[in-house]
Formats: C-alpha cells, sequence, structure tokens
C-alpha cells in the first residue's frame, strides 16, 4: 500500500533510540524526511546517519531537552525557522521514574508536567501554522496504555498521559476543518531500552530476576509476547498516512490485545 507520504517532512521527538527510532525509520522507510530530536548528540547523529544511508531520505538533527523550557523555546524558534514545512509531528518524551502519585512532591509534577505534557503542547502549537496553511497535517502522540487501565507503578505516567489525552481529543476537533488529523498511540508493552529499565526495576523489588519479569508479563498478554518497535513504527507510519486522513480523535492500543476492556 502506498501511503502517500513520500517527499513529506517529519519532526519525531525521541527519535534517538525506543520507539521514536521505529516510527523515524518506518516513516523514512516510506520517503519522508526526518527532523530527529532528543538530548544525546551522538545518538542522534549516528540514528540520522543509518537512516538517511539506509532509506535515501534527509535527516536532520535537532538537540533538545525535553525537561528544560529555554531549551524548548530555543527548540521552538528553530522549528519556525528552519522547519516550517514539517507535515507529521511525532509527539514522543522519555518516560518518568516507577512511582504512586501520593506523596508526590509539587517539585516532581511541575518538573514532569513541563517535560511531557508542556513542551508538547509548545511544540505543537508552533507547527500547526504551517500544517493548517497547507491544509495537510498529522500530530501523533505516543502515550501509554495506562492511559486506559492505569497502573498503580506508573502513577505519574497515567495522571499526566490522562492529560494530554484530553487535550489531544480537544486538539483533533480544533484542528479538523484544517485537514490536519490528531491521534494517541497507547504502546502495551515494546521492547526497547525503558521496558528493560522498568522490569529490571521491578526485578529489583520483587526479588525476580529481570527474565522472569518479562516472562511473566508476556504470558498476559494474548498475542504472548511484547511487541517490537517495527511493528509499533508501521502502525505510526499509516496513521500518518493520506488513507487514514478520517481518523482523527482516536486513541489507538499497540499492545498485543493486552488491555482487557472493549
Ligand atoms: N516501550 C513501551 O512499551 C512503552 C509503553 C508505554 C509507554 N511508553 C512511553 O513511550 C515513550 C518512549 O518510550 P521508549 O520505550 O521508546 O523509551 P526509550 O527507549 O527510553 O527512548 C526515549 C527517547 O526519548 C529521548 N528523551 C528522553 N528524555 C528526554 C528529554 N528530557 N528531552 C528530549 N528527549 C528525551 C531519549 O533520548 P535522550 O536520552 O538522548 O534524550 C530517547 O530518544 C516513553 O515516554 C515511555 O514511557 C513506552
Amino acid at each position: 500500500m502506498d501511503l502517500q507520504i513520500s517527499g513529506r517532512k517529519a519532526l519525531v521527538l525521541g527519535a534517538s533510540s525506543g520507539l521514536g527510532r521505529g516510527v523515524a525509520e518506518a516513516l523514512a522507510a516510506e520517503g519522508v524526511h526526518i527532523v530527529l530530536a532528543a538530548r544525546a548528540s551522538d545518538r542522534l547523529t549516528d540514528a540520522a546517519t543509518a537512516i538517511a544511508s539506509q532509506h535515501g531520505v534527509q535527516t536532520v538533527t535537532l538537540p533538545v531537552d525535553l525537561s528544560d523550557s529555554a531549551s524548548v523555546e530555543e527548540f521552538v524558534q528553530a522549528i519556525r525557522t528552519q522547519h516550517p514545512d514539517i507535515s507529521i509531528l511525532v509527539n514522543n518524551t522519555g518516560g518518568p521514574s516507577p512511582s504512586g502519585v501520593e506523596g508526590i512532591s509539587g517539585h516532581t509534577w511541575k518538573q514532569q508536567f513541563e517535560t511531557m505534557v508542556l513542551s508538547l503542547f509548545r511544540i505543537t502549537d508552533a507547527v500547526l501554522p504551517g500544517m493548517k496553511e497547507r491544509r495537510w497535517g498529522r500530530i501523533l502522540t505516543i502515550a501509554s496504555a495506562v492511559v486506559v487501565e492505569p497502573n498503580i507503578r506508573l502513577g505519574v505516567s497515567v495522571t499526566l498521559r490522562s492529560a494530554l489525552a484530553g487535550w489531544s481529543k480537544t486538539l483533533a476537533t480544533e484542528v479538523a476543518p484544517h485537514g490536519v488529523t490528531v491521534n494517541m498511540l497507547l504502546p502495551g508493552h515494546i521492547t526497547t531500552d525503558r521496558t528493560h529499565f522498568l522490569a529490571e526495576a521491578e526485578a529489583r523489588k520483587t526479588g525476580k530476576t529481570q527474565e522472569a519479569v518479562q516472562e511473566e508479563k508476556a504470558r498476559n498478554i494474548p498475542v504472548g509476547r511484547y511487541g517490537t518497535v517495527e511493528e509499533f513504527g508501521a502502525t505510526a507510519a499509516f496513521l500518518t498516512s493520506t488513507a487514514a486522513a478520517y481518523i482523527t480523535g482516536s486513541m489507538i492500543r499497540v499492545d498485543g490485545g493486552a488491555l482487557k476492556s472493549i
């Protein structure tokens, strides 16, 4: 299937590894030029070089620290001036440390809100005028299955991503008349550095091995295994396609059937 996005330009946040890298690869395979963003410039450069040489698209790196409002402001200015032609935005951030919600300090809430939520509002607002002018745009926000089924060990993620869900749905309604779709992707367990980190943290807490923790989780997934970044990237690429123009305001699960609700 031709996704009809060849030659467009995408901005992918958290593009140096994991889900963001998987989405960047899948879009590049469709001929999309990619602006890759994250903190560590060496990993970003490695990803950009590999993607450009494998898929023959143009790649540019634009480092940003989403936890630092000054860095985000500078990034937003660079997007406005150097990349006014972004047609696809993939909102993606690092995840918070595992915790509940009781007793989380105001400082932590504020900082995580700035990192995981406010930075995405600012960046989205920077790319929307160009999308509306061209009457074509795709905003995809990577959240988590915990938005549907809260996980008490990931309380900050549940809380802040629920805020993103409300924002994403509202924005979808606002910009739909301008040819811009806005959707969320809800990953369950997709193998990345972060899933290893979380399994390691749980293993330390429970005295199990990391492998045992991951095997136990996989047994509770109907498909029987963790997903791959390629599978995740393929779903994202479809949602950015011209064929997906009628899908907006949705939350798409990529979880191997793990969520129990309809
Ligand atoms: N993998 C899953 O199954 C899963 C499930 C549910 C939710 N999620 C969520 O999806 C998101 C991506 O997950 P992942 O598994 O791909 O994680 P990952 O492998 O740890 O990748 C995170 C990416 O974000 C970048 N990043 C981290 N902190 C940043 C910051 N302050 N500013 C800018 N970039 C930053 C990282 O690069 P630098 O470190 O160089 O900045 C990296 O490129 C996370 O929020 C995670 O909680 C993932």
